[in-house]
């Protein structure tokens, strides 16, 4: 940071008058060279600032018919200014000119005295302190504009951290939800593996058989009837407990385990794909769903969720960004109920857009609150829970994708968001890749 610009720096130090001045003496006074830059004259007693005498002042005596023969004699301290501008040498530009201009009169007659520790020392011109005022403002908005850019940084790295955050919540999400197919599928191994065995064992009881039957040695009686019978034990279990088509089922079941967690990888795969902003053409109702498989494990407990797509066309936008909105606000959703709650996920369609709606039946948006929740870092909710930046990065994308965000919300009854997109959107403006704010 430079050092503080002191009015020290606008000093002219210029030999004053003394009360002792006749006014006609002032007058010619005036004409030198050395004063003919300054408005006024300052005049100093004992090192101190009394007063101040203006060119116009002067000006008027002498335009006066015999002005200056009456009155050129008089001393210059009867028709000064008592009250002149006085600044000290060391106070800053900004107060002396905040001193300045809340004191000085219209249109601008005099110069300001400048006193170091109240002993006189010259004067300075008004005109010059508001140069120098100017000067530092521009520099002042010179580093406004810097802090600005630095601050538009940071909020790019804080929206990457949030998408972290909801990229880790998904992933915790997911990882819970593949964890139940997970189980039962290795459940199902398991009993398989034990049916298996059994299997094993009477194919090689038969085996057995076989072989003693083909066998050249007269066989024993007694040794047959005992392996028949032990075929016929196992054959009745087996029998008994279906168990092939136990296993059929158990096979069912595993595929449909495996599918389920194939399916969730797929959905997690489309929605880590985040920062690639990949432009698709895509039903909202499918993003809809993708979200839900995301978000079940976070809201189950919670929220009963009632569908309603319509019939609507695919739209080019970006389904990872658009997923990532209505995960936000379907958690927003969940977290503004107490206990329990509905959702409604809705779409339709009109020629020129496509809408989505996702309303709840929480605990809604107070009033004076409502205006406040794009902003980024907005939030009512505890440190851990609440970011701020969900429905600001939810309108951003909105906004790239040339559609609109919109919430009606009735405290005490629900909050519902209404985002439209356009099915053909301008051409001229694609989404650009997230996390670069745009303005
Ligand atoms: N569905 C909703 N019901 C009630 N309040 C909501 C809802 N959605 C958003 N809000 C309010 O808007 C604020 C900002 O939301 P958001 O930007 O997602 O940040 P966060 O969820 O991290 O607080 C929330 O703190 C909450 O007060
Ligand atoms: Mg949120």
């Amino acid at each position: 940071m430079s050092a503080v610009a002191r009015v020290s720096s606008l000093l002219i130090p210029i030999s004053p008058i003394t009360l002792q001045h006749k006014i006609s003496e002032v007058g010619d006074l005036f004409l030198l060279d050395s004063y003919n830059q300054l408005l006024s004259l300052p005049i100093v007693d004992n090192g101190r600032a009394v007063g101040v005498i203006s060119r116009y002042e002067l000006m008027k005596i002498f335009l006066q018919r015999y002005g200056r023969e009456l009155y050129g004699n008089q001393s210059i301290g009867q028709i000064m200014n008592t009250k002149p501008l006085i600044v000290e040498s060391s106070q800053t530009m900004q107060s002396a000119s905040e001193y300045i201009t809340e004191h000085i009169h219209f249109p601008i007659m005099e110069d300001f005295i400048i006193t170091d520790k109240g002993e006189y020392k010259g004067i300075g011109v008004v005109l010059h302190l508001l140069k120098a005022m100017e000067r530092q403002l521009a520099k002042h908005s010179g580093e406004l504009a810097k802090a600005y850019k630095r601050l538009q940084e940071s909020q790019a790295q804080l929206v990457q951290s949030e998408k972290m955050a909801s990229l880790g919540q998904m992933v915790a999400g997911v990882a819970h939800e593949i964890n139940t197919p997970l189980g039962y599928v290795r459940n199902n191994v398991e009993m398989t593996q034990q049916l298996f065995t059994q299997a094993q064992e009477l194919v090689s009881v038969y085996d057995t058989l076989v072989t003693t039957l083909y066998s050249e040695e007269e066989s024993d009686e007694v040794q047959l009837q005992a392996q028949l019978n032990d075929i016929a034990e196992r054959s009745a279990v087996f029998k008994e407990e279906d168990s092939f088509a136990e296993m059929q089922d158990l096979f069912k079941d595993t595929l449909y385990g495996v599918e389920q967690i194939s399916e969730l990888v797929l959905n997690l795969k489309n929605f880590s794909r985040l920062d690639q902003a990949k432009v698709d053409n895509i039903s909202l109702n499918d993003c809809f769903e993708s979200t839900l498989v995301i978000a079940k494990n976070t809201i189950k407990h919670k929220v009963k969720v009632i569908k309603q797509y319509g019939d609507i066309p695919k739209i080019p936008c970006s389904p990872s960004q658009i997923n990532q909105v209505f995960l936000n606000l379907l958690t927003n959703a969940a977290q503004a109920m107490p206990t329990q709650g509905n959702v409604l996920l809705k779409t339709y369609a009109d020629e020129k857009c496509v809408y989505a709606v996702v309303q709840d039946d929480g605990s809604g948006i107070p009033k004076e609150v409502l205006p406040k929740i794009f902003d980024p870092f907005f939030t009512t909710k505890p440190i851990g829970e609440g970011t701020g930046l969900g429905l600001s990065i939810s309108y951003k994308i909105i906004q790239q994708h040339g559609g609109q965000i919109k919430v009606a919300s009735q405290q005490g009854k629900g909050t519902r968001f209404l985002i439209s997109l356009p099915i053909a959107p301008k051409k001229a403006a694609p989404p650009p890749a997230q996390g670069k704010p745009n303005e």
